[in-house]
């Protein structure tokens, strides 16, 4: 099994393009469906997760086609309306296919989705929401089979948690619909906006992405569209973390800094200082980098839960003790125990975790047990002395393009083996 191996403590110089984003590219590649057309993707990251988006896009009757990072998908061939178990199991994203399918077929298999464990992540948003929108679903042995004979239509939803993915599956339900879709407490994050961006693209009629009500006035068929994906923010952070815990600086190209609100305070507050400049940000480490006091996971535009593990891996070296709240998923501090082996002090009570700065990580074989915790092993990995292996490399390649090379190219000693 891949694992990755780090020689700590090597100062960090230089600069990296941040990759398109996973969490914009998974939602664009089931919305390609709705296109009976050609649609062409830019800044697609290579990784795992789109690869399983790929091969989903594929069994429905997809055409797709990489070059690079261009990502070529013709959706005219669409003749199937399931998912077989295997690939709705690998990953939590596969879900978002169901609103796409419906929208383009009235009709949809599939099993609960599988991804990441962080605790329970139920799926009663998106269904009740389809439910609304004049969708039948029957659930068997944990098999969703629904049907919409009529087709779909508008509804007035409102959400009782802003969740991401319950927000994109009702967009790509609503975008053909008949009628006119609002949804009330819906997700801001970034990439719900670039998921609009590429539905009006291909001439749907969306409005309100990035404020708490989307509208959405139903068309009756989509075009395939050119869409470049917008620059990773939780992988902005991670690079982030680590010149921050290793020292030295990094320049980040094509950021979107506005993407990066609720992160970088935490980072100034850390010690970081930031030079924004017209095609990305210069980050500079602080010397000793001090405790942040205080960090509340929370819907955009809030501190992202996402980005807790990394932040957590860099606050262990802190001068001083740094609290975490995680407030979006029950359990999501499996990085903890193994950050624990390379030395740090952390105590969980509940979704509280206290992270006591230690002077000092010393290297030790860990595992990564989820994509984000996996990145926070990295962080620590970078400032911790002598040498760590990480396993679950498969875990990090999830989120992560050649995150070995990456980090190689600014100075880490860092090998996948
Ligand atoms: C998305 C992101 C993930 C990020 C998360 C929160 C993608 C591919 N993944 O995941 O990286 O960590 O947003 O920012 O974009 N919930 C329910 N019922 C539902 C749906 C969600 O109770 O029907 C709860 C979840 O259990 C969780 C919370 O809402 O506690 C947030 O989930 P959600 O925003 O839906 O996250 P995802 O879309 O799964």
């Amino acid at each position: 099994m891949a694992e990755l191996i780090i020689e700590g403590c090597r100062r960090l110089d230089g600069s990296i393009k941040v990759q398109g984003a996973k969490n914009s590219a998974l939602p664009i590649l089931a919305a390609t469906i709705l296109c009976k057309d050609q649609s062409v993707l830019h800044n697609c990251p290579c990784l795992s997760d789109v690869d399983v988006s790929i091969k989903i896009l594929r069994y429905l009757g997809c055409m797709v086609n990489r070059d690079g990072d261009t990502l070529l998908v013709d959706s005219d061939t669409v003749n199937n309306s399931e998912i077989p178990q295997n690939l709705m199991r690998e990953m939590r994203s596969s879900i978002i296919f169901l609103g796409a399918i419906l929208s383009r077929v009235n009709k949809a298999k599939l099993s609960f989705p599988g991804g990441c464990e962080l605790g329970p992540r139920p799926i009663d948003l998106h269904l009740k929401a389809l439910a609304q929108m004049g969708v039948a679903i029957e659930e068997n042995h944990g098999v969703l089979e629904c049907h919409a004979p009529d087709g779909l239509h508008g509804a007035k939803i409102a959400l009782s948690f802003p969740s991401v993915g319950a927000t994109e599956n009702i967009m790509l339900a609503a975008v053909c619909a008949k009628g006119t879709t609002v949804i009330t407490n819906v997700a801001r994050e970034p990439e719900i906006s670039d998921l609009a961006d590429f539905l009006n693209a291909c001439g749907g009629r969306v409005s309100g992405a990035g404020e708490s009500t989307i509208f959405i006035d139903g068309v009756d068929t989509l075009t395939g569209a050119q869409h470049c994906i917008i620059p990773d923010r939780i992988v902005a952070a991670t690079y982030i973390s680590a010149v921050a815990i290793s020292g030295g600086r990094l320049f980040l190209k094509q950021i979107i800094p506005s993407h990066l609100g609720g992160v970088i305070s935490v980072f100034e507050d850390a010690g970081c200082s930031f030079d924004f400049k017209p095609d990305g940000v210069m980050v500079y480490a602080p010397y000793r980098l001090l405790p942040v006091k205080l960090i509340r996971t929370m819907p955009y535009p809030g501190f992202p839960t996402d980005a807790q593990a990394p932040v957590m891996a860099m606050c262990t070296k802190a001068r001083g003790t740094t609290i975490f709240v995680e407030n979006i998923f029950e359990s999501r501090y499996k990085h903890v125990d193994e950050l624990s082996r390379l030395g740090a002090k952390i105590n969980v009570q509940g979704k509280v975790a206290i992270v006591e700065g230690v002077k000092r990580l010393s290297g030790a074989c860990v595992e990564a047990q989820d994509l984000r915790g996996g990145a926070g092993l990295v962080v620590a990995g970078l400032g911790a002395e002598g040498t760590t292996h990480i396993n679950g490399l498969k875990y990090i390649e999830r989120g992560y393009e050649d995150i070995d090379v990456y980090l190689s190219s600014i100075g880490a000693n860092i090998k996948k083996l």
